[in-house]
This record gives C-alpha cells, structure tokens and sequence, in this order.
C-alpha cells in the first residue's frame, strides 16, 4: 500500500487542524453491518469500516479437530485471521504471513474474555475472518465482525467486544485511522467489552505520550459506544427479521 500523500502534506493538514480525508478528529468512516451472509456455517457477518470490509464466520461449538488438541477443561477458540489475495493493491501471497498469524493470535486474545468457554469442555469454536478489502484497521473491523458471528452462532457471551483504532499525530488525536494516518501516526487499536468497560486489547505500534494515554482510551471509549450501539441494532435487526419470516410477519 503506497501513500497517496507526502509526510510534508499530511503534516501540514494535520497542523492546520484537519484530517486527510476531511473527518472530524472524532468521526468514525461510515460503518456497515451485515448478519448472516452464508446459510453454511452457524454463524456469519461483514463488517465495514470505511473502504475496509471483513467476513467472519464462526462454526460450532465443534468437537475438536484433532482430539488430542482438546481441552478437558474448556473449548478451544481457533481464530484464523486471514487476509484474501485481493484485498490489497499489491496482490497478497495466500500463504499466511507472520502478520495473519500474530493477529489471529491478538484477534483471538481479545474475543476469549467475553465467551464462557469453560462451558464446553473438549470442544472447539472456529473464528474465520477474511479480509475481503485491506484499508486501516483490519483487526478492528475483525473483532467487531467476530463478536458479531459469535452471537449470530448462539454462542453465549458476557458481552459483544467491540474494537476501534485511535491514533496519536503531531499532538492531535484521531479516531478510526485512516490509510495514511495508519502509515504516519502511533496507532493504538482497542478492543473492549462495553458494558463492563473492561479492555480487552491494547497495543500500540509507536512511541507516543503516556500522559496522553488516558485521553486516547476516553476518545476510544466514545467511539466503541457508538459501534457497540450499532452493533447491537444489526443483531435486534437480525433478530426481528427471523421471528417476522418464522411467524410469517404476523
Ligand atoms: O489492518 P490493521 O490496521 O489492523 O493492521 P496493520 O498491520 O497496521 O495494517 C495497516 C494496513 O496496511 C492494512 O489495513 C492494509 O490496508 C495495509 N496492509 C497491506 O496493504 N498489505 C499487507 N500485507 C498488510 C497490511
């Protein structure tokens, strides 16, 4: 992926008190959810940020595969986070790089808090998240679709998790990153259980102001409220579009 700015011009922008793609400081690009894409596993959903676009799909709670893998204690969460050799503008090799396995790792990390997984002992749930289109926020928009394909499954969970990026650029702070900013700016993703205001990833992949670190989880903070909102109404949606085709709209 290659800038579409200098990191003169993006500097200049920024210290003229804008963002690149014309965003308030705290605006998240347009968001679209879709519950339910594929009628073959047990739970599915694309989420969108922006021109970023993932599919998740979730199967199970599964017998293990293979067995001697499996937990006596709990059920596995298998996450693979996968990005589609078109996704890019570079085409992307399929062989899962270093990246796609970290952060099937990290993604997997930030799901497990909000699942009962000491509830199926010996089994495995599988977390399928494809990149369809790469641009910023990749993992974000995975954990968002995830938790999201988790419910769809009916799989009990404390809480959706619901993920945005802050970032931190010549002193200002940016929600939902963009492409540049995701180049030039410390970028802090953050995944969180909303209703229990318990975190459950944060990374940052730059030097930035810990003074400034309280600042950045409130203004990360504001905007998962907004996504969990939205997130919550794809699934009432979801929801209510069942019961109206199994009572047949009455
Ligand atoms: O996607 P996310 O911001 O979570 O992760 P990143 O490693 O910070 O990647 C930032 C962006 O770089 C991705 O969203 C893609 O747009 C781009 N990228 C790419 O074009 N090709 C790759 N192999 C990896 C990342």
């Amino acid at each position: 992926m290659g800038l579409k700015i200098s990191e003169e011009e993006f500097r200049r922008i920024m210290e003229s008190g804008k963002r690149v793609d014309g965003r308030a400081w705290d605006e998240l690009r347009p968001i679209k959810i879709r519950i339910g894409v594929t009628e073959r596993a047990e739970g599915s959903a694309l989420f969108e940020m922006g021109k970023t676009r993932v599919l998740c799909v979730v199967r199970g709670p599964m017998e293990c595969i293979p067995s001697h893998i499996a937990d006596p204690e709990r059920a596995i969460l298998d996450v693979a986070y996968r990005m589609a050799t078109f996704s890019t503008e570079e085409r992307k090799s399929p062989t899962p790089s270093r990246r796609e396995i970290e952060l099937s790792k990290i993604i997997r990390e930030a799901l497990e808090p909000a699942l009962f997984l000491e509830e199926y002992p010996r089994m495995m749930i599988k977390v399928y998240c494809l990149v369809l289109q790469a641009d910023a926020g990749t993992r974000t928009a995975s954990i968002n679709a995830a938790s999201l394909a988790l419910a769809h499954a009916g799989i009990p969970m404390r809480d959706l998790v619901t993920s945005v990026a802050v970032g931190y650029c010549y002193g200002k702070i940016v929600v939902d990153l963009c492409s540049v900013e995701d180049e030039l700016c410390a970028d802090v993703p953050i995944a969180m259980m909303p209703s229990y205001r318990k975190i459950t990833l944060l990374q940052a992949d730059h030097r930035l102001p810990i003074d400034r670190l309280p600042e950045i989880l409130e203004i990360g903070t504001k905007a998962i409220d907004k996504i969990y909102q939205l997130q919550k109404r794809a699934l009432r949606e979801m929801y209510a579009t069942t019961t109206r085709e199994i009572t047949g709209g009455e």
